[in-house]
């Protein structure tokens, strides 16, 4: 396996004032015995509430951070121990953060890298080209970095972690704050990423539609433990959670009956609420709404990772 992670675990110790000259000591368990593999060409999402221990696992799987306990390997390399030689195979992406040199124009941090790294010309030549076109970088290569709007610089910082061809590229929430047009050109540019180049993928966001486009694997983390690991679908499932079907009618009626699980959770004049399994696609009941009541316009709305997280915690503590 490409990626993988054995029984791993992160403690860190933190130290809190309680009182005039009183500190009191307390552990932070952020990684708590997670394990998972990743095969060469997946691309995986990786979620979880804030705080779930979503960064700091990635800042192991770099070597920025090593492990308090457990076993890491990163195409057959110990990350904290071989940071160095680790960093020419993979590619990171901290939304949050820049690694990009503020002052810079763009093209300057591009050719520092291409020093640092050694890149060899050639490659460096095609991979920067590349990266430009398909990220639309043109325009702002001599434009210095402090100075490029949010979705620009998550796009500069995208293309910085690719020029060295990485086999796998870590993204620590890249859509975080961009709007839906940057992050429809995020999503494509990743998705072709990892069809034409096989590059393997390990995405973490706040954002269930980033998922939802590119990952057909996804990875829960809560309290820094896994709590599942699989496709999507099967996630909505484990949460037990629904979609909301928002339906206009011509008129006010009294509340849509349809079969099954889908039922009306709100009316207000004539919209109507219906909440079914968000596991089920919404055709069948849409055609069937249609078919009986004077429909003027509908939407459907997906849970969002928090709620659905939060529904299988319950679940658990109450099984
Ligand atoms: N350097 C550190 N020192 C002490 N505690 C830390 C440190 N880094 C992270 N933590 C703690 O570890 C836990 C996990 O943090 P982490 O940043 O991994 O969460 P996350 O899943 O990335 O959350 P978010 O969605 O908010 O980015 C949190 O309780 C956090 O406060
Ligand atoms: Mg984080």
């Amino acid at each position: 396996m490409f990626i993988e992670v054995d029984g791993v675990e992160k403690v860190f110790e933190v130290r809190r004032r309680t009182g005039f000259l009183k500190r009191e000591r307390r552990q932070v368990r952020a990684v708590d015995s997670i394990s998972f593999t990743v095969a060469r060409g997946e691309m995986v999402g990786y979620i979880g509430p804030n705080g779930a221990g979503k960064s700091t696992t990635i800042k192991m799987l770099t070597g920025i951070l090593t492990p308090s306990g457990g076993r890491l390997r990163v195409a057959g390399i110990d990350p904290s121990r071989e940071r160095r030689r680790l960093a020419h195979r993979i590619g990171v992406v901290f939304g949050q953060r820049t690694t990009l040199w503020w002052d810079l124009p763009l093209i300057d941090s591009y050719r520092l890298m291409h020093r640092m790294y050694r890149i060899p010309d050639g490659r460096y030549r095609e991979n920067l080209d590349r990266c430009v076109e398909l990220l639309e970088l043109g325009g702002l290569l001599d434009v210095p970095v402090r100075q490029l709007s949010l979705g620009q610089r998550m796009r500069g910082d995208i293309a910085a972690a690719l020029l060295h061809d990485p086999e796998v590229l870590y993204l620590d929430e890249p859509t975080i704050g961009l709007d839906v047009i940057s992050k429809a050109k995020v999503r494509e540019f990743l998705r072709e990423l990892n069809h034409d180049r096989g590059t393997t993928v390990l995405l973490t966001t706040h954002d269930l539609q980033d998922i939802e486009q590119l990952c057909s694997r996804v990875m829960v983390i809560d309290h820094g433990r896994m709590v599942y690991d699989g496709p999507l679908a099967g996630l909505h499932e484990a949460g037990g959670s629904e979609r909301i079907l928002v339906v206009d009618l011509e008129r006010e009626l009294p509340p849509i009956e349809v079969g099954g699980a889908a039922r009306v959770v709100r009316t207000e004049g004539p919209r109507q609420w219906l909440a079914f399994p968000a596991g089920e696609p919404a055709a069948g009941l849409v055609s069937q709404i249609a078919a009986d009541y004077p429909l003027v316009d509908l939407s459907v709305r997906e849970p969002d990772i928090e709620a659905v997280i939060a529904r299988m915690y319950a679940d658990k503590a109450s099984a």
